[in-house]
């Protein structure tokens, strides 16, 4: 991998686009649009079933030209490249960095370090295929005989929030008889509460972990386990638990029968790989022909990723985008206001996938970067936000990007219903771009017979600055295909900004110092002498807590 010598700041395009940003900074989007009144044919984008309106953003020509300079000049074609073909790029951890091969349908050899590795990828999914054939038939059976009716992903991070968004998601397609569970926090509430609802005669446990070593994840499969053989017998785990895992050791000493053992390999990253037997939950959920048709949607949007010139290809587009607020707007956030409700868990599953790929201050070649990195991403469900957070995203003082995404066409019958929900995803981009100004906020309130010195009040508290830029992302329908059309679109918009920065996107070392620490502390937690090895208020807490652990609360 060939060290890119000069800063990001240093780039000829860079530079231009400052440049420029001075320029262009204060212009107003309504402006924007008087004056390219074909701004929306412009400034979008369709592939199948999903549209991107990008026309509300704070861009002309002049802007789009030097971002996808940059993008050029920084070299995301050539490394988006690298990635299809399976070079080692997560240099940290000498890694190929091949999700993209999981929903891959070509019979071209695409090897890693001299390997084919579809064959595996096909085999895998066959064999999942058929233990959800036999899941979802009823021919496999609980130790009484009964067929299967609740399944629980026991998971955390990568191995958790993605089959949880995805089985979401695509709940209209969800087989009847099944209920799909989650379970990630080792609060012991939640497997409490899970627990309880479960008859362990028609519950089977899907054990998630790439490296089979997670804490969270081992303490709840511990503790399903043994709730497990408050009814059972060890001799009818078999029937219950099955894993999903890179490690088979691990596995094995679980107690887990290696056949009843799903393996993907190290190039699939954690945040990218419920396409991969991590997706498993999903592939019982809605069947090896949906989960087909979810890697179809991806494969569709990966082959538009390495084909589409830089100008038309969306997840560039996003990309740049979102980098030219990110750098010189300075807007620290990045909301996904999604007015689906079954894409309710979209927001939380891009934070893992945008935050821990981009979350870095330091370059892919181990030098503090001078320019800010990943954006901090955070939404909700639109509709429901609009009576929360909304307020500050029109009048606040920060600058927030966002991006709506919403489905044309319902799952639910009723479409007044959905022609209200849709009113407001329209009503919310206009509103953000337009905002509303004095004159017509004044002309409102006369309109509206408030006495004056209630006007004079009222008056600035009520105007909208607007020029708030927004992408707007339309489903046809949210079906697998366009679900993985969705998915696969935000997974390499993080790529090429990643490619931007600089980064390795595919690594995360931030989370280790904490997982160390608790390491240490738990022991301690468990101890009887006073601690005093940490800082003044890490002492002091565990100490509190030490003392006040047995006391009844008041
Ligand atoms: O702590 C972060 C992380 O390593 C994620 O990257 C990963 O998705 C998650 O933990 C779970 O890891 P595993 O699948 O190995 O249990």
């Amino acid at each position: 991998m060939s060290a890119m010598k000069k800063s990001l700041t240093e780039y000829p395009a860079w530079i231009a686009l400052q440049q420029h940003f001075e320029q262009i900074k204060d212009h107003s989007m309504p402006q924007m649009f008087a004056e390219q009144p074909h701004r929306f044919e412009q400034y979008s984008l369709q592939l199948d079933d999903l549209l991107l309106d990008y026309s509300k953003n704070r861009v002309n020509d002049d802007t789009l030209k030097l971002l996808f300079n940059l993008a050029r000049e920084r070299g995301v074609e050539d490394m988006r490249d690298r990635m299809f073909a399976g070079e080692l790029i997560n240099n940290t951890e000498q890694r190929a960095v091949l999700h993209t091969a999981l929903r891959s349908s070509s019979d071209t050899p695409l090897l890693v370090e001299g390997e084919n590795v579809l064959p595996a990828v096909q085999a895998e999914l066959q064999r999942m295929g058929a233990f959800a054939d036999r899941i979802r038939s009823g021919e496999w059976q609980g130790f009484s005989g009964k067929a299967i009716t609740d399944i629980v992903n026991i998971g955390i991070g990568g191995s958790d929030l993605g089959p949880k968004m995805v089985c979401e998601a695509l709940t209209p397609y969800i087989h009847e008889r099944l209920h799909m569970h989650f379970l990630s926090n080792v609060d012991g509430a939640a497997a409490d509460q899970l627990l309880d609802s479960l008859n362990a005669e028609t519950t089977l446990f899907i054990i998630a972990s790439k490296t089979f070593t997670t804490q969270e994840t081992l303490t709840n499969a511990h503790a399903a386990r043994d709730w497990f053989l408050q009814t059972a017998e060890e001799g009818q785990i078999a029937q219950h638990f099955v894993a999903v895992s890179t490690n088979s050791e691990a596995v094995s000493a679980f107690g887990i029968d290696p056949q009843h053992m799903f393996v993907f390999s190290d190039w699939v990253g954690g945040r990218y790989s419920f396409w991969s037997a991590i997706g498993l939950s999903i592939m019982l959920a809605i069947g090896k022909q949906n989960f087909s048709q979810l890697l179809a949607g991806a494969q569709a949007m990966d082959q538009h990723f390495c084909n589409a010139p830089l100008e038309r290809n969306m997840p560039v587009i996003l990309a740049m985008l979102g980098f030219w607020y990110n750098q010189f707007f300075k807007a620290e956030t990045q909301a996904i206001l999604p007015y689906d409700f079954h894409l309710r868990y979209l927001p939380s599953y891009l934070q893992q996938a945008d935050m821990e790929s981009n979350g870095k201050s330091v370059d892919r070649n181990g030098r503090p970067v001078d320019y800010p990195t990943g954006p901090i991403i955070w939404g909700e469900s639109g509709i429901n936000g609009q009576h929360s957070f909304y307020q500050l995203i029109h009048q606040g003082t920060r600058f927030i990007p966002a991006d709506f995404i919403a489905s044309i066409q319902p799952h639910s019958s009723r479409q007044q219903q959905h022609d209200i929900l849709m009113s407001n995803v329209f009503a919310q981009s206009e509103a953000l771009m337009r905002g509303r100004s004095l004159e017509e906020t004044r002309q409102l309130l006369q309109d509206s017979g408030v006495d004056s010195a209630t006007l004079e009040i009222r008056l600035p508290q009520m105007v909208f600055a607007g020029n708030h830029p927004s992408n707007t992302l339309l489903l046809k329908k949210l079906t697998p295909f366009n679900l993985g059309l969705l998915v696969a679109l935000y997974e390499h918009k993080i790529f090429t900004q990643g490619v931007l920065w600089n980064l390795n996107s595919f690594d995360q070392w931030g989370v280790e110092l904490g997982k160390q620490l608790a390491k240490k502390v738990l022991p301690q937690l468990q101890a009887t002498d006073t601690i005093n090895d940490h800082d003044a208020s890490t002492n002091g807490l565990i100490n509190f807590y030490r003392r006040s652990r047995d006391i009844p609360a008041s």
